[in-house]
């Protein structure tokens, strides 16, 4: 059944989203490898770092998942690391459903550990591209094998010994930046990542928390092998599972939204900046960090918006959020271009032709470019009846854009935002005041 949502005249609340997904999964995979425990606070509850908590018990990791303290929107977990070795052979397929991610990420473990494994996915993810993580890894002597010459999974992965090696990617990804990283604790000799564009550090910033051999300069990383040690570890609210409440108060013309315990790292706030750029009315109250990553309280109130401009180094930092950006952009007074953001193609699902064609459906004046998009706006949105595409991303944008409708919006396969962030429809009910 369709999820129905009517337009709202008030919104006001307070939300704590869920936990960070790119640090849960950090957290479960780096508190696997490391030696002693891991306790882990706020791990996200949700479809893909399940992917990996299922991942690595398959492993044979000593994984303790607790019930959410009250109050509390996530798990604890406790990880008893035996490092390296305490990884084995897996008896069956390892497979990590919609999650890119835990592929990715796995992938670079995996090809220095003395085993056999094989990672395959769901319907969307044996269409992502893999050669990205597989070209790093063979180079450094791993022997990893994807479906059609490497393209796609399922990926073959028979561990061997490592070299390190310094690898300008040219793709702008964490993913694989963390992938070969990881396959660099494990190699002989320093690996070097040296990125043209900075993406998210929060690999980084994790190891050097558990004692790795890593130094930063710049957007270049340097690691050598070596043991990391269990720490603990308190994950922040997901920025990227606030940006729906941001953009909703932010177009909407009685609003206001207060965000409680999201992660500020500077590598993926560019949704506040964009915002900001555009008019929002957003304040940050700081928060004593949670180790490693900043945290803050963030209250955006209804802001009367004009268009921007997006493009460059500020892509990586908001390629989740695009599709909510240009949902705020059909309310912008102005024409809104967002350019060099290919990426999103080969996402959960083609995010520029889906955020395009769903948007469409509701009345947006927005076109696709071969990179990106360009919106005119404000319109009105009209209600109708559109798809999740099995993207939790683009659910929730078309779940904010019912609220700002005229009429009624039905979201077919709105169950898919469970990926991120399980408890988005309840949230979104809890803000509508009038
Ligand atoms: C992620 C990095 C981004 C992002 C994804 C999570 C991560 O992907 O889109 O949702 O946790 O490192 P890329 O690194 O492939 O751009």
């Amino acid at each position: 059944m369709p999820y129905r949502v009517e337009s709202a005249r008030v919104i006001s609340g307070e939300i704590e989203p869920p936990g960070d997904k790119s640090i849960s999964h950090r957290a479960a995979i780096l508190g696997a490898l490391a030696h002693g425990t891991t306790c882990v606070g706020n791990f996200l509850h949700g479809e893909d770092t399940e992917a990996t908590i299922d991942c690595l018990h398959s492993l044979g990791v000593d994984i303790r998942v607790e019930d959410p303290a009250p109050g509390s929107r996530g798990y604890g977990l406790t990880i008893r690391g035996k490092g390296r070795e305490g990884f084995r052979e897996p008896e069956r397929v390892l497979d990590v459903r919609n999650s890119g991610t835990t592929m990715r990420v796995m992938s670079g473990v995996l090809a220095s550990l003395p085993f056999f494994s094989v990672l395959t996915g769901d319907d969307s993810l044996v269409h992502r591209p893999m050669r990205r993580v597989i070209d790093p890894l063979q180079h450094m002597g791993a022997e990893i094998h994807g479906r059609d010459e490497d393209q796609y999974p399922p990926l073959v992965i028979k561990g061997s010994k490592l070299r390190g090696i310094e690898y300008a990617p040219a793709v702008k990804s964490a993913q694989v930046k963390t992938a070969v990283l990881l396959a660099g604790l494990g190699a002989k000799g320093r690996t070097v990542v040296s990125q043209a564009t900075a993406t998210r550090d929060h690999t980084e910033r994790m190891l050097q928390a558990m004692g790795a051999d890593i130094s930063v300069n710049g957007t270049s990383v340097s690691i050598g092998p070596g043991p990391l040690t269990g720490i603990r570890i308190e994950v922040p609210g997901d920025v990227s599972s606030a940006a729906p409440w941001l953009v909703l108060a932010a177009v909407h013309p009685q609003a206001r939204i207060r965000l409680a315990k999201v992660g500020v790292n500077p590598g993926r706030t560019g949704i506040l900046t964009v915002l900001r750029s555009m008019g929002g009315n957003i304040t940050l109250e700081e928060r004593s960090s949670a180790g490693a990553e900043p945290v803050a309280d963030i209250t955006v109130e209804s802001s009367g918006l004009t268009a921007t401009c997006i493009q460059g180094e500020i892509i990586p930092n908001v390629i989740d959020e695009i599709p909510l950006i240009a949902l705020a952009a059909t309310q912008a007074e102005g024409r809104t271009e967002i350019r060099d953001a290919g990426e999103l193609r080969v996402k959960e699902s083609d995010r520029i032709a889906t955020t395009v064609g769903e948007l469409q459906k509701l009345g947006a004046d927005i076109e696709e470019l071969p990179e990106g998009m360009v919106i005119n706006g404000p319109t009105q949105l009209k209600g109708a009846l559109c798809d999740g595409h099995g993207d939790h991303r683009l659910a929730m944008t078309v779940g904010i854009a019912g609220l700002l409708a005229f009429g009624e919006t039905l979201v077919e396969g709105h169950e898919c935002v469970a990926v991120s962030y399980p408890g988005f429809w309840e949230d979104l009910e809890s803000l509508r005041s009038g």
